[in-house]
């Protein structure tokens, strides 16, 4: 019998598409989902920690490891709040905030339309400053004299220890401190996922220059960043530079640029590169009334140093790595949803699977990836049918799949499957691992 067309469903939208596959699949999920979770909040999942680890490990390398002139640091979230009065957060980092009269909810002024909120009809408020830092109460005691804040940004904590770095690495400018740590920010709206959260993670440098050569480093660092997430394999025509109008500077910046990147929401930020001139230690010398100068011994002048700062988030560039990695296409009369994560950021480099849970292939499986963990991230799966684990392997993007057959008995060899070339060679087991160090670090 004939069956009625259905009404075609339009297709979700590529957001809506990355949450469910975030969720399904154990990237990221709401916090305290199971009481109705909680805005501006993310959990991070198996594959997430990993991909995150992996984002963070690769900028360590490049911003620290890989070179003689930046240090590492890691400061605590919680500090004296005399350093954000210092800085100037206490004062000037606020967004504009209305409220709608009849529901109460709250909005950024920069992002209404009209002085009516568009879904009941009520009134705005006049914009009043609200100033975005999480307050707490240090020790027993709860009053005014005993509120911290949770930081809002990991900078403050390198220009704080920058005399303590100095004294103790005998470093010169230029110079610069790297910080990998979580910041909060009571964002008023947060939104589009994993991009606006009320806790998030930065990868932070503050490089400290000579005041004459600042410009020319923050030309350095803009060009370097951009070329960091291109190494990452995110595709180039979705990321640009964007150099900030003087309208739209941070209190404390002489120039800046944005790398933006083409979300599916529009062009936004991903890292902010920014020239700090000498604002904040000069304001943490006269604030503390430490001298944070330097001097240098071979012009015999001190100064303040400047600082450029690249300032990057995690939760950020690993939305970006998924949603430019997202691709859904047709193989073989097949829908697949692949994610072509760069190799060296995939959470799993190589899958190792029996094609039968029957002896003696699981063991041998077993056996291929214990030899195979020490050198890659590796999974083993003899869950469900083979052709299902391989799409489950696309999905988190696993750029390589390991199958052990009944042949792999009798030839010692096992079958290599290509994410993205969907290729399959036969490799002997003894060469297996050299085959995928090969592959895997071709790209
Ligand atoms: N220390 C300078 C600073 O914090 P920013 O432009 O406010 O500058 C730097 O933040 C980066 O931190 C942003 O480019 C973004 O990647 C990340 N970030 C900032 N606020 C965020 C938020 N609410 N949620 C997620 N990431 C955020």
């Amino acid at each position: 019998m004939a069956t009625a067309a259905q009404p075609q469903r339009e297709a979700p939208p590529l957001m809506e598409k990355l949450v469910s596959l975030a969720k399904r699949r154990g990237f990221f999920f709401q916090s305290s989902e199971i009481y109705g979770g909680i805005q501006g909040i993310y959990d991070f999942g198996p594959l997430g920690v990993a991909l995150r680890n992996n984002i963070k490990r690769a900028w360590w390398r490049s911003m620290v490891e890989l070179r003689d002139d930046v240090v590492g640091l890691d400061a605590g979230i919680l500090m004296n709040p005399k350093v954000w009065v210092a800085s100037g957060h206490v004062q000037n980092f606020t967004d504009p905030l209305v409220e709608c009269k009849k529901c109460h909810q709250r909005f950024r002024a920069d992002q209404i339309v009209g002085n009516r909120h568009q879904d009941d009809g009520g009134e705005f408020t006049e914009a009043r400053q609200f100033n975005l830092m999480f307050k707490t109460f240090m020790g027993p005691v709860e009053n005014s004299s005993t509120e911290v804040y949770l930081r809002p940004e990991t900078a403050q904590g390198i220009f704080v220890n920058f005399p303590n770095i100095l004294t103790s690495t005998q470093r010169r400018p230029p110079f610069g401190i790297a910080q990998i740590g979580k910041a909060f920010r009571n964002e008023i709206t947060p939104g589009n996922s994993i991009f606006r959260l009320r806790e998030f993670e930065q990868m932070e440098l503050e490089f400290f220059v000579p005041p004459a050569d600042e410009m020319k480093w923050l030309d350095y660092w803009k060009e370097h960043r951009l070329n960091w997430y291109l190494g990452l394999g995110i595709q180039k025509d979705h990321l640009r530079l964007r150099a900030h109008g003087k309208d739209e500077l941070a209190h404390y910046a002489l120039g800046a640029f944005d790398v933006e990147y083409q979300f599916p929401f529009g062009w936004s930020e991903l890292e902010g590169i920014a020239a700090r001139g000498d604002y904040d230690l000069a304001a943490h010398q006269k604030a503390s009334g430490r001298d944070v100068s330097y001097f240098d011994d071979l012009t015999r002048v001190r100064y303040i140093p400047h600082v450029v700062e690249p300032s990057a988030g995690v939760d950020r560039t690993m939305l970006t790595l998924m949603i430019d990695a997202y691709h859904e296409e047709e193989v073989r009369g097949e829908q697949r949803v692949v994610l072509r994560f760069h190799h060296s950021v995939a959470p799993i480099q190589v899958a190792v699977l029996p094609l039968s849970r029957k002896e003696p292939l699981q063991k041998l499986a077993r056996e291929v990836e214990h030899q195979l963990r020490p050198h890659f991230r590796t999974d083993y799966d003899d869950t469900q049918a083979i052709g299902r684990r391989y799409r489950r392997q696309d999905e988190i993007g696993t750029p390589f799949a390991v199958t052990i057959d009944f042949e792999t008995v009798n030839d010692h060899a096992a079958t290599i499957r290509s994410r993205d070339e969907m290729t399959q060679d036969r490799v002997p087991l003894d060469q297996l691992q050299r085959a995928l160090a090969e592959r895997l670090s071709a790209q």
